[in-house]
Formats: structure tokens, C-alpha cells, sequence
């Protein structure tokens, strides 16, 4: 079922009835008109009440159908609206939960809305790339005012029903009704069934006393906020054709709008991620329905950087947590750094006394593993060193309850040897949080080859009750986002070889859009850790070639802010990036030993042997089956390497890009002599589709 016709008395009540979020499809369009027409040609219908069954109003277009002829196909929106609209009988909205979009844009056609407090009410187009497509700049303007609307509109961010009934003058919600929204919806379109003319909200007036200063100071903060994104400034210019152009010319501006934004590359990368996010969740051969384990405690070995923020995210979506360490000085630590962390956020007002009291009271700590054994999931963040992580996974073995997710935050080890320390491998997993473990949205999902379908499915809930992105990582070394990080920074040491300075890099990255470059990142997390990490792989792989530039760095003690120079020198207290005369002798000097003559390299150059090195790698990851999707490569960086938003991530830019161009530089990549000829061979995968014609996505 799509939608529905019922009949109250003399009212025809249309509900639209397509779970989850009664999107606004093809099927459910075409009902709905359908309903429509029939109660308006009904004579013994006096007015038409418009909802939505379940838990939405309507949450707007119907996602599945994007890019689809179906999308578009009639009676479209637009279509929809104007029947509404013609109606000649009054129409009024019952909204409820979720008004989003589309579904706000529907009800905007009615004669009449009334709404349930607590509804969630946004127009959130401008968070996939484009303006509202269906009216939504010209009509939400003249029913709420144009401050609030415009707000809406930038920001995309949702407001509450009872909130927007009180704006002054709002003609959006005409009546809150507590209680039975339905019986008070009936009672008010009893009410109105004779009151002509109908009102129209394409007739009311949107005004502003200062319209140009204020439209232009708009303008300039949505560009200054979202510089990467045309669409928020777009927004900004359809609300002021409201004001200043008659209602049908606003129409057509708006919808230009709306399809000029739809072909930019910022609309496709953002509605890139936001299928990707979405499919992320999805693994293959794990069914939605899989049942999941319940979890109602948890348990954290180690209260050091991760433990302590990996603490937090359960605390903060109110799961009681025992954390474990070895000696009563470290989990004092532990708990001290805890509450420091919190007590910053109430300082800034952003978490109330109160909840950060909540908060501490879930949390216990032990030095006894007898005193853990009762949790459902135990996630172990003690030092990485594999003998540590064995005694750690015996004991756990012995004094874990049947069932109970024994979880590893390992960044670099083998999750299936941790497994083999255990009888129970199938109830090992990897759940590789990244540092702030508070802060940062990705949780890579490291699947062993034993792992249990139910442990994957209810650690993937779980993350989503706190709030992360999962990806699902077969076990590799660095899994997908570290194993491609390595190739990313040995690029980043070639071209310091071969001419570049670090701030050279690091502008030209930071400009294509990366939070950070390489360099000033290496700075900020420390450079013994690729140190630590290298001087590992020189035994593990005497063949692969590194530059040993960051290595003479180390030498010198500059591990970055920690120490108070790194890559750059630091004025102590403070994270200013200065770049230091004595790192570019030290490079000149190194470069002089290998005997290369230093070139100019082209900002262009730079991004593409980085960017590029992470593709290659992650297309031999997808191919090793270590992520399912490549999209699911995207998230990762996205969420967890800051890879900027407006690009969608490492493959849908060389998608974009084009993979033939993209192989074309790497072969000519592979001609230069500093740099590493045999990693430039393209990925077999990369090659095949290039061959085929075909991109990632
Ligand atoms: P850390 O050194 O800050 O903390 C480790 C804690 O584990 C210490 O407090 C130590 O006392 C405790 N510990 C050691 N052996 C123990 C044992 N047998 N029983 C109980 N507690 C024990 O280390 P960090 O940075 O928190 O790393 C922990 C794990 O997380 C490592 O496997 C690391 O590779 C991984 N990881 C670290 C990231 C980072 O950015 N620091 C990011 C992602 C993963």
C-alpha cells in the first residue's frame, strides 16, 4: 500500500502509507493523486485531510528512486502541489515526527496545515548539494517569514513544530494540536469546510524591511561557511527572489537552481557519501534481519588515549562501562583524563552538570578480570604488542560469560591470530576506533575469518547507537584506512626528495581540501609512530623503498607538537605551524647525499601522487575482498582521514577524474626515476575497469 482514502463524516482523510518514511515515490504519487481527485470529485466530501501513517508525516522524495526516471516521472511533486493546490475543497496537512523536503513542500500546497508538537520540520536539501526543488525557497518564506525560513533553508537543519508555531506572524501552522492529531485535524477541517476563498500560501507576501543589505550579508556567510559548496549561497538567492520576484518567476528560478546544482561535482560528491554512509551499514552476506546479541554492558582493558575515549562514546549513549587496567595509578589517570574531557564540554556549554554526573555514574573500574566477567562485550585497548594482547585474550577467554564480543582495538594486528588465542574465535572482532576515540566518527569493523554473522551485526547497531560511521575491514595489515595512509606517506617523503618543502605539500593538499596536510598531521599525532612503524617494515619488507627523511627527522627528536617541533617548529602552548630553516637543511642536505637536483613540482603533481597512491592501494584492497564496496572506501576516508567532503572520497574523485586519466598518471608516474616505478603499476582492478570503460561506483 501506497497511499490511502477513508472517510470521516462528510471529510476524506488521505494517508500516505509507504514505510519507512512515506518517501514520496512513484507508487505512492500516483495514489495519492488519485485519492485526491476522487474525494475532490466526490460531492459529499467537504474537505481533505492530508497524513502520513506510522512515524512520518513524509520524510520527502523517496531515495531509492534518485537518479531514476521515476523520480521525475508524472504526477511529479510539482505536479502533486498544483492539484492540491486547485483543490476545490479546503486541504489540511496533519503533520506529525517527520515533515522533511518534499513532505514539506507537500504540505506547503495545502490550504491548511496543523501539526502535532514534537514534529521535526526541515528542509534539508542543501545537505545533498542542492536548493528545495518543489517551491520550498518561494513558499516556506511567506508562510514563516523570511529570516526563519532562510535559516531553514542554509542550514537544512531541522526545528521543532511547537518552536515554529511561535514565530510572530507565521502562517506555516495554523493550529498545534495536543492530544489525537487526527480527531483535531478532523474538527478543525470541520471548522474551515466553508470558508471561501481558500487560502493560498503562493498568494501571501514575503517581506524583509532591509532586504538587500540583509540578502548580501546572507550571501557572504554561506559562502564563508561552506566554501567548498555552491548550494548554500544558491539557497540564499531563491529566498530573495521570494521577496523580490512575483511568486511564478521564483518558480523557475528556483527550479533552474535545482537543476544547475544537480550536475556540480560538490551535489554529486554529497549525495555520494550520503548513499555510501547508508550502504556502509549493508554487509553483503550478513541479512538485515540477523539477529543480534544484547548489550547492556561493556567492559575497556587499557584506560590510556584509547581505552579512556572509547569509554566515553558508551557512557555517552548511557551504557554502563567497566574499564580494567593493571596498576590503580593508570585507571586513576584514566578516569582523571575522562573527566577532564567532560568537564571541558560543560565549560563550553555544551553538556549540562547534570548529564556529565549520569555520565561518571556508569562508570566502574576494576583491576580484577573476576570482577568483568559478567559483560556482554569486552574491547580490549592495551599496548600493541601481540605477547601483551595474548595473555590479555586468555584471560578474557577464562572469565568472559558465554556469548559475550570479545573486541580488539588493534590498528595493526592480525585480529585472526588474536581470535586463535581464544576457544571462541567466532566471538572475536576488530573495532578500530580512531583517535579522539570520543570524537572521531569512524569505527573500522575488522572481520576475522571466523567471526560470528550475529557478532558483526550487533557490533554494527551498536556503533550506530554511538553515533559512528562502520566499514567493515577484512584483516590486512592497517586494515583499509591505514594500509592506504602508508602509501600516502611514503608519496608524501618522495616528493620532499625530489624538491618539495613540507609546507609546499601541505598547502597544495590543504587547498585541494584536506583538513590537513600530511606533514603538519604527522606533527599533530606524532612522527614516531610511522617511525615505529617503518622500522618494522624495513624487516618485514627490506625491498619496499621509504624515504628516510622522516626517519632523520625522528633522529633528531622532532616528533612534532609533543616535542615542540616536528616537520615544523612550535612556540610553546600553542599549534602554529612554523616552518623551520633547520627541516628544509636537513632535507637539502639529504637530497644532496642521494644526488638528485631538486625540480618544481606543480600543486597538481603533488595532489595526484597522493591521492592516486591511496587509490591504487584501496583498489588492490577491494579486490582482495578486504572492503566489499568501493564506496565503503569513501566513508573511511571521509570520516576517519579528513578527505575533503566536496571530492566524496578517494574513488568517487577518481571516478570523476576519469580512471583512464588516472592510470595515464600513473604510468607517468612510474617513468620518474625518485619515485617507486613497481607501486605505479595500476592495481589489475583499476587496469580491468579502464579496459571495460567502467568507473568504481
Ligand atoms: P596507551 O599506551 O595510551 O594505553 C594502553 C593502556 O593499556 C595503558 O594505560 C596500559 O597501562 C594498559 N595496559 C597495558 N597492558 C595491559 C594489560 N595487560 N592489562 C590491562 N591494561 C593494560 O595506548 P593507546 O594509544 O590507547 O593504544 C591502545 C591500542 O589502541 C593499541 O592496540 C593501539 O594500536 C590501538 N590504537 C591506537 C590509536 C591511537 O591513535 N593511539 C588509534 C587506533 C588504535
Amino acid at each position: 500500500m501506497t497511499a490511502t482514502s477513508t472517510r470521516h463524516g462528510a471529510v476524506a482523510v488521505i494517508m500516505l502509507d509507504n514505510p519507512p518514511v512515506n518517501g514520496l515515490g512513484y507508487d505512492t504519487r500516483r495514489a495519492f493523486a488519485a485519492h485526491v481527485q476522487a474525494a475532490d470529485a466526490d460531492p459529499a466530501v467537504t474537505a481533505i485531510v492530508i497524513t502520513g501513517a506510522g512515524k512520518a508525516f513524509s520524510g520527502g522524495a523517496d531515495i531509492k528512486e534518485f537518479g531514476s526516471p521515476k523520480a521525475i516521472a508524472e504526477p511529479n511533486l510539482l505536479s502533486l502541489i498544483r492539484l492540491l493546490e486547485n483543490c476545490s475543497k479546503p486541504t489540511i496537512a496533519a503533520i506529525h515526527s517527520v515533515c522533511m523536503g518534499g513532505g514539506l513542500e507537500l504540505s506547503l500546497g495545502c490550504h491548511y496545515r496543523v501539526s502535532a508538537p514534537g514534529a521535526s520540520i526541515a528542509l534539508p536539501e542543501v545537505k545533498i548539494g542542492l536548493v528545495p526543488g518543489a517551491g520550498g525557497t518561494q513558499r516556506l518564506p511567506r508562510a514563516l517569514g523570511v529570516e526563519t525560513a532562510l535559516n531553514m533553508i542554509v542550514s537544512g537543519d531541522p526545528v521543532k513544530s511547537e518552536v515554529l508555531a511561535q514565530v510572530p506572524g507565521q502562517k506555516l501552522i495554523d493550529r498545534m494540536i495536543d492530544g489525537d492529531l487526527l480527531a483535531g485535524a478532523l474538527a478543525f477541517a470541520e471548522e474551515v469546510a466553508a470558508v471561501r476563498p481558500l487560502p493560498l500560501v503562493r498568494n501571501l507576501k514575503a517581506t524583509h524591511p532591509e532586504s538587500d543589505a540583509y540578502f548580501q550579508f546572507a550571501r557572504n556567510t554561506a559562502k564563508a561557511m561552506a566554501k567548498n559548496f555552491p548550494a548554500p549561497a544558491r539557497c540564499v538567492d531563491c529566498v530573495e527572489q521570494a521577496v523580490k520576484a512575483k511568486f511564478d518567476a521564483g518558480m523557475v528560478y528556483e527550479r533552474e537552481a535545482f537543476v544547475a546544482l544537480m550536475m556540480t561535482p560538490e551535489c554529486k560528491a554529497l549525495r555520494h557519501a550520503f548513499f555510501a554512509e547508508r550502504a556502509a551499514s549493508k554487509i553483503p552476506d550478513v541479512p538485515e534481519n540477523t539477529p543480534q546479541r544484547p548489550i547492556a554492558k561493556i567492559a575497556v582493558i587499557g584506560a590510556g588515549t584509547m581505552g579512556g575515549g572509547i569509554s566515553m562514546n558508551f557512557l555517552n549513549a548511557g551504557i554502563p562501562v567497566v574499564m580494567l587496567e593493571m596498576k590503580q595509578e593508570a585507571l586513576d589517570r584514566g578516569v582523571a583524563t575522562i573527566r577532564k574531557n567532560y568537564e571541558a564540554q560543560v565549560k563550553k556549554g555544551k553538556l549540562k552538570q547534570d548529564k556529565y554526573e549520569q555520565r561518571m555514574a556508569l562508570l566502574t573500574t576494576t583491576l580484577h578480570y573476576a570482577e568483568i566477567g559478567d559483560a556482554d562485550m569486552v574491547i580490549e585497548a592495551v599496548f600493541e604488542d601481540i605477547e601483551v594482547k595474548r595473555a590479555v585474550f586468555e584471560q578474557l577467554d577464562a572469565v568472559m560469560k558465554p556469548g559475550a564480543i570479545l573486541a580488539s582495538n588493534t590498528s595493526t594486528l592480525d585480529v585472526d591470530k588474536i581470535a586463535s588465542f581464544t576457544k571462541r574465535p567466532q566471538d572475536v572482532v576488530g573495532t578500530h576506533f580512531f583517535s579522539p576515540a570520543n570524537v572521531m566518527k569512524l569505527l573500522e569493523v575488522v572481520r576475522g575469518a571466523a567471526t560470528a554473522k550475529d557478532v558483526l551485526a550487533t557490533v554494527m547497531a551498536l556503533g550506530k547507537k554511538i553515533k559512528k560511521t562502520c566499514v567493515v575491514s577484512g584483516v590486512c595489515d592497517g586494515f583499509i584506512g591505514n594500509r592506504m595512509i602508508e602509501q600516502y606517506s611514503r608519496q608524501a617523503g618522495f616528493l620532499l626528495e625530489e624538491g618539495c618543502t613540507p609546507q609546499q605539500v601541505d598547502r597544495a593538499v590543504e587547498k585541494f581540501g584536506f583538513a590537513m596536510g600530511p606533514f603538519r598531521m604527522g606533527d599533530l599525532a606524532g612522527n614516531d609512530i610511522g617511525w615505529f612503524i617503518r622500522k618494522r617494515r624495513y624487516q618485514e619488507k627490506p625491498n619496499m623503498r621509504y624515504s628516510k627523511t622522516a626517519d632523520l627527522l625522528c633522529e633528531l627528536g622532532r616528533y612534532g607538537q609533543k616535542t615542540g617541533a616536528g616537520w615544523y617548529d612550535y612556540v610553546p602552548g600553542q599549534r602554529n605551524a612554523i616552518p623551520s630553516a633547520l627541516v628544509e637543511q636537513m632535507i637539502a642536505d639529504h637530497r644532496t647525499a642521494l644526488g638528485i637536483t631538486p625540480r618544481k613540482i606543480s600543486d597538481e603533481e603533488i595532489v595526484h601522487r597522493l591521492v592516486y597512491s591511496l587509490v591504487n592501494e584501496a583498489a588492490k584492497i577491494l579486490e582482495e575482498g578486504i572492503a566489499s564496496k568501493a564506496s565503503d572506501i569513501d566513508m573511511v576516508y571521509l570520516t576517519g582521514y579528513g578527505f575533503p567532503l566536496h571530492r566524496g572520497g578517494p574513488m568517487c574523485y577518481a571516478d570523476t577524474q576519469g580512471l583512464f586519466n588516472v592510470v595515464e598518471d600513473m604510468k607517468r608516474f612510474a617513468r620518474n626515476p625518485h619515485d617507486d616505478a613497481e607501486f605505479w603499476q595500476p592495481a589489475p582492478l583499476l587496469a580491468r575497469l579502464v579496459a571495460e570503460g567502467k568507473t568504481f561506483s
